[in-house]
């Protein structure tokens, strides 16, 4: 079960407020709320949004892990879509969907959007369409356990792989590549990248190229394990094989419901963020990457720092 012992306020402030949008971080993900301003909830938003995670819950595990869906009409007409990492099998993207609903309506119940980024998963609604739509602007950016850093000239080589994987996973015909690459002594670098399956291929290399940069551009970053994720791609590098071997059929099904495509509302949703190492509030290095992150001015969000007690999406 799920739970934030301790929610510590870390400092990043609220630039200038319009938003109530919320950021949380944790050990192996993140969830960003938008609660409204007077906290209430009509009876159709929930009607809506308990049938939207319904349908998400249960038909992306069986939809090769993706589902786009909407729910309910206007003004409390929602949509929202859940998505698993491409090498995750059905049972265990079950079960990270199911915990990504447990997120966001335990913690975000009171938000009419919400994003859940887990290492298996991503689950995000909105009472905005934001479906197929992904042109740069609303990035978030969680990177995630830059705790351990490699040689630079292993690094260099990861950074390559990186950017060519980038590249070719628009190309394949799930938005999603995984691979691995010899950089010498030190053996080899494991990578994954992968988009939401409702953006064009356009959209897609948009979104990891634009990922790419954003943590990379400008400073040789020697990470050895790092992700990163947005609302529209997302991205895992480290020292191990930490994904599935895994088989993609070569015509990926729609996995969209008819409903979903219907509507021209824009989303409003605006986030980034940036995750550190969790728990460890001396941390000054990454403190000063959350404000770099947050100044770069996509985003005016409070962001907090939680301590997990319980692994929410352990599951091997
Ligand atoms: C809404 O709920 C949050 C969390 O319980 C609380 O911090 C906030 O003050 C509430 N806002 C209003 C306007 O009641
Ligand atoms: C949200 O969760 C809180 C705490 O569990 C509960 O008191 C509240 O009624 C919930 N709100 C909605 C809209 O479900
Ligand atoms: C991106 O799309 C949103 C919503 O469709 C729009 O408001 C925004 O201006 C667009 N940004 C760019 C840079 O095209
Ligand atoms: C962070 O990286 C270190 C070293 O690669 C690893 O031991 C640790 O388990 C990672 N933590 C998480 C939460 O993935
Ligand atoms: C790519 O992003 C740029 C802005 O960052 C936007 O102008 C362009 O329309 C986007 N292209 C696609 C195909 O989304
Ligand atoms: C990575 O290592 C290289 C070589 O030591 C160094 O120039 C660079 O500043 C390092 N990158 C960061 C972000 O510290
Ligand atoms: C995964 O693939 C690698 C390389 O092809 C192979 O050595 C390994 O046995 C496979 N693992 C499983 C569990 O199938
Ligand atoms: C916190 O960061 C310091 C310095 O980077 C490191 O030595 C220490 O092990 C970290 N503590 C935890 C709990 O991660």
């Amino acid at each position: 079960m799920p739970s934030i012992r301790n929610l510590i306020l870390l400092l990043v402030s609220v630039l200038a407020s319009f938003s109530n949008c919320i950021t949380v971080f944790f050990d192996d993900g993140s969830y960003s709320c938008n609660p409204r301003p007077d906290n209430a909830t009509t009876a159709a938003f929930k009607t809506n949004l308990n049938s939207l995670l319904s349908a998400l819950e249960e038909k992306a595990p069986d939809s090769y892990g993706f589902y786009a869906a909407a729910a309910g009409e206007n003004p409390d007409r929602l949509y929202g879509l859940a998505q698993c990492r491409g090498d995750v099998s059905a049972p265990d993207c079950a079960s990270c969907v199911k915990d990504s609903v447990r997120w966001a309506t335990r913690s975000c119940n009171n938000s009419n959007e919400a994003a859940v980024w887990l290492d298996r998963c991503y689950l995000r609604y909105s009472d905005g369409n934001f479906l197929g739509q992904w042109n740069g602007s609303r990035i978030a950016l969680t990177p995630i356990n830059m705790s351990t850093t490699d040689d630079p000239s292993v690094a260099a080589k990861g950074r390559n792989f990186m950017s060519l994987l980038a590249a070719d996973a628009p190309n394949q015909p799930f938005l999603f590549e995984a691979g691995s690459v010899d950089v010498g002594e030190r053996g080899r670098r494991y990578g994954l990248v992968q988009c939401n399956r409702d953006l064009s291929v356009a959209g897609c290399r948009n979104c990891t190229a634009g990922l790419f940069k954003f943590y990379f551009d400008g400073e040789k970053r020697n990470q050895s394990s790092y992700r990163l994720f947005s609302y529209g791609c997302r991205m895992r590098y480290d020292s191990y094989k930490f994904y599935f071997n895994y088989t993609l059929p070569s015509d990926p099904p729609q996995g969209m419901s008819a409903a979903s495509a219907t509507s021209t509302t824009i989303s409003r949703s605006k986030t980034a963020s940036e995750q550190l190492r969790c728990g460890n509030s001396s941390d000054d290095d990454a403190l000063a990457s959350v404000f770099k992150f947050i100044n770069l001015g996509l985003q005016k969000c409070r962001a907090y720092r939680a301590a997990v007690g319980d692994r929410h999406n352990r599951h091997s």
